[in-house]
């Protein structure tokens, strides 16, 4: 197979952090605020001001809080386990890596023993039907690692007795979502946005609110964690207060990414965006030979983390150990080419590829992005 020779314009596909927005241009950002107090009037204004158009974007419903903490969307959703689980019981979807690890924080570090853990392997969901929606849910609504996501918040009842928390980190801003369903939201800004780590976004509904209101925890609450105290909602949070320094650099950054996203159309122009780019690579897979999607049902393909596995069967009789140092092989030829970077598949995910789909991401760069795939997978099982 001939080298192709069109090149995709940017080789940035990887699924954390994200490429930059198209024309980011980091000298036209205002510094005024570097160097001064997050807590004077103009940098807090800044803070406050991530918080309002995210919630315009995203339409969040009037009566939810949305805050930003430390430790980016781990941050978050751990400050949420932390603060409010406990008083029921507790159920988990996992499906792939970044599930497994809230339900080990559940199970080992909560040591919640009457939980249950909802799993399915790379490619699946679990039966979401299984779940008791009296009970406190945790589940992530694209898992990164695998590329499956839930198609919708349909199977979410709108009574409910407990809580859903939902890290949304690799959907918002990306896919439609019903907030209205989900008690608990968290992302950051180095995933869709194409914003710099460090920073997480908690979305609350009133009943979230109610329950670090009226339930206190029986473990310590490190303060990073820290939503409520002596049996006050930490308001300020809400508010551009946040709970230790933030990167104002950041801040400024995420303004940036939130500007750009209004300028294409708010949250309908940024899903359209990466509907098509999954649609470009669903146009490559019908026709392939040898790669598939990793997601074994379409209706829950993701359109940020796009994940592929390899269904050639000379390939499969490999040993994972020589699958994956293949895979290594055509990601380090892309590399060298300068057409792909990160696009392997996660570390603890079956061997294959992942494409950042996500609305940062020019449908075009993937579309040139695809024979370059096929050339590369070629030339290393020649
Ligand atoms: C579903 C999910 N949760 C959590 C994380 C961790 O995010 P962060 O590093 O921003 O805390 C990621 C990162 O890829 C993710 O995809």
């Amino acid at each position: 197979m001939s080298k192709p020779s069109k090149k995709p314009a940017s080789a940035y596909f990887s699924s954390g952090p994200c490429k930059k927005r198209p024309g980011w241009d980091m000298s036209k950002f205002n510094f005024d605020n570097l160097g001064r107090s997050h807590r004077a009037k103009p940098a807090k204004a800044k803070l406050q001001e991530v918080i309002e158009k995210s919630k315009k974007i995203l339409k969040l419903p009037s009566d939810y809080y949305l805050g930003i903490v430390a430790g980016s969307d781990t941050g978050a959703i751990e400050s949420a386990m932390w603060s409010m689980f406990g008083k029921n019981k507790v159920e988990v979807l996992a499906w792939e890596s970044f599930g497994l690890d809230w339900a080990k924080t559940v199970t080992d570090q909560l040591k919640l023993k009457d939980s249950i853990v909802h799993k399915a392997d790379y490619g699946k969901l679990p039966d979401l039907s299984k779940v008791n929606f009296s009970n406190d849910i945790l589940f992530n609504w694209n898992g990164t690692t695998s590329g499956v996501c839930v198609p919708n918040a349909n199977w979410i009842p709108e009574q409910r007795d407990g809580l859903v928390l939902c890290d949304a980190t690799s959907a918002v801003f990306a896919m439609e979502m019903d907030f209205k369903k989900l008690d608990v939201v968290t992302w950051s800004w180095q995933k869709v946005l194409g914003g710099e780590a460090a920073h997480g976004m908690i979305a609350l509904s009133p009943k979230a609110i109610e329950r670090l209101a009226t339930y206190t925890p029986s473990w310590p609450i490190p303060k990073i964690y820290r939503l409520a105290s002596k049996g006050k909602v930490a308001e300020g949070v809400f508010k551009g207060e946040t709970i230790n320094t933030p990167s104002m650099l950041c801040v400024e950054d995420a303004i940036d990414s939130l500007d750009w996203l209004e300028s294409i159309g708010g949250l309908d122009g940024a899903i359209a965006r990466s509907k098509k780019n999954l649609e470009t690579v669903k146009d490559w897979v019908k026709n392939s030979n040898w790669a598939d999607f990793l997601c074994e049902d379409q209706n829950n393909l993701s359109s940020t983390s796009i994940c592929l596995k390899v269904k050639d069967k000379s390939f499969l009789s490999l040993s994972e150990d020589d699958q994956k140092s293949k895979i290594k092989e055509i990601n380090n030829l892309l590399d060298k080419e300068q057409v792909a970077y990160d696009i392997n598949s996660y570390r603890t995910a079956p061997p294959g590829f992942r494409i950042w789909g996500g609305s940062t991401v020019e449908s075009s760069d993937i579309e040139n992005l695809l024979p370059w795939l096929d050339w590369a997978y070629a030339v290393v099982n020649a």
